[in-house]
């Protein structure tokens, strides 16, 4: 049966080229249902009024859009101006009504001495520890999968794989790492947005409440062991985060299976999309597998599975000759600035060989920049490689159906079903 609750995607994109400009507004979930129309609106927003205010927002109240890459970078290098801290890094307040401390959502000095806490996690020396254990999971994954019947990609790599990316950063029990992948949905699943993961917020508290249950256990476990590599032993031993209280621990934990779950699973699957759906592009692939190392940022720019990051003014400031207040909402869209023709050429287009692929906001910019960037990229190296020794002809990983996109969100961009056929 017909959905008539929405706009067709017709009537959204008239809607969009219609409204007068200074009423546009882009926090709606209608939009983000639909791809083109959210494109639409930021192109005309980039266009015609770049540092955009909206008053009449009935979820969010009024916010400013920031829409252009250098404007974006010019807020996210002014933390001392532009807080994360002060009502959290969403647009909905205190971060999708969790209300818990987590140092994403933290200005200096304290951001600066937890994010240094776990840094040593991700390092390069760590990660090289790591890589081997990637590959080996990796190739287990890649060689259990059918050959010749149409399976879904996002359930049986794309979840499967970045679930024991986390449980090897957490060294968590393997038996139990789906866990980590429920409490990540649990955790984001916004009631504003409507979200059909958890019945009540009553129930997502109890679910968290068993998260960090598990997690205090790991915690005291380790915390009396020799300190190790992995996050938990990390957060238990560094002087900056070991006196932690609970609900900060808790924070700094979904930070981490958030951060590190939905973004990286949603850009496995939609790597594997756009590559369908430009096959001039995966043919390209094919005949030159080293295009890999171009291949993974342009994913992550194209995928750019958060659409945007918050901050609040804590004082005056003029971003692109638009006049802030203290206290506004700044709203800096990713998923715009990573489509902006001053900053990237040709921005509307998949090409997986460009001369700056890591030209992107997928990851944000300055101090808040993305800690597992290259933990993320690596997970992924690490999975094209090893499809492309197996199959390596164009479009032998074939999109056989339509993708499912996840609960509609204007934050979250990703998939839940993406059926595929690997053909022989
Ligand atoms: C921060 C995106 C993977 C952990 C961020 C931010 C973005 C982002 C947009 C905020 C940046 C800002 O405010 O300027 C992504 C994307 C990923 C990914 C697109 C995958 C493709 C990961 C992974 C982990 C992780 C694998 C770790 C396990 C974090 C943490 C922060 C963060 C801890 C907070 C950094 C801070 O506030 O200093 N990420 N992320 N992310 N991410 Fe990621």
């Amino acid at each position: 049966m017909m959905d008539t609750t929405h706009p067709t995607n017709e009537e959204m994109l008239k809607r969009i080229r219609s409204t007068p400009i200074g009423q546009l507004d882009v926090a709606d979930t209608d939009i983000f249902r639909n791809e083109a129309a959210a494109f639409t609106a930021f192109d005309r927003l980039r266009r015609e009024d770049p540092v955009h205010y909206c008053a009449t927002n009935k979820l969010y109240g009024p916010y400013w859009s920031i829409t252009k890459f250098k404007d974006i970078v010019e807020v996210e290098t002014k933390p001392q101006i532009f807080s994360s801290e002060a009502k959290g890094i969403t647009i909905e307040d205190n971060l999708l009504g969790l209300n818990v401390p987590m140092f994403i959502a933290m200005d200096p000095p304290k951001h600066d001495e937890q994010r240094m806490a776990v840094s040593p996690s991700v390092a390069p020396d760590n990660l090289a520890k790591m890589e081997a254990a990637i590959y080996e999971r990796t190739r287990k994954v890649l060689d259990g999968l059918p050959i010749g019947e149409t399976f879904n990609w996002v359930d049986r790599v794309s979840i499967e794989l970045t679930t024991q990316m986390l449980a090897i950063l957490f060294d968590f029990p393997w038996e139990d790492r789906r866990k980590l992948t429920r409490w990540s949905e649990v955790a984001s699943a916004s009631e504003e947005s409507g979200s059909s993961v958890v019945a009540s917020q009553e129930q997502r508290m109890a679910e968290l409440g068993e998260c960090l249950a598990y997690f205090t256990r790991l915690w005291n476990e380790r915390v009396n062991a020799p300190p190790k590599f992995d996050l938990i032993s990390m957060l238990a031993h560094s002087p900056a985060t070991r006196n932690m209280p609970p609900m900060e621990y808790l924070g700094n934990l979904l930070l981490l299976i958030v951060g590190g779950n939905d973004t990286t699973r949603n850009s496995m699957s939609g790597g594997l999309l756009a590559l369908n759906r430009n096959p001039e592009e995966y043919r390209k692939l094919c005949a030159r597998p080293e295009l890999v190392s171009t291949l993974i940022p342009e994913i992550i720019r194209w995928q750019t599975p958060l659409t945007h990051m918050r901050r609040t003014a804590l004082e005056d400031a003029t971003v692109g000759g638009k006049q802030i207040h203290k206290g506004d909402k700044v709203v800096m869209w990713y998923l715009s600035g990573n489509r902006d023709p001053e900053a990237i050429e040709q921005p509307d287009s998949f090409i997986i060989d460009r001369a700056r692929p890591r030209q992107h906001l997928s990851f944000g910019f300055g101090i808040h920049r993305c800690l597992g960037n290259r933990l993320a990229e690596m997970q992924l190296r690490i999975l094209w490689e090893e499809i492309l020794k197996r199959w390596n002809k164009p479009m032998q990983i074939e999109v056989v159906g339509e993708p499912v996109p996840t609960d509609v969100s204007i934050l979250f961009r990703g998939l839940k079903e993406l059926p595929v056929r690997i053909n022989a």
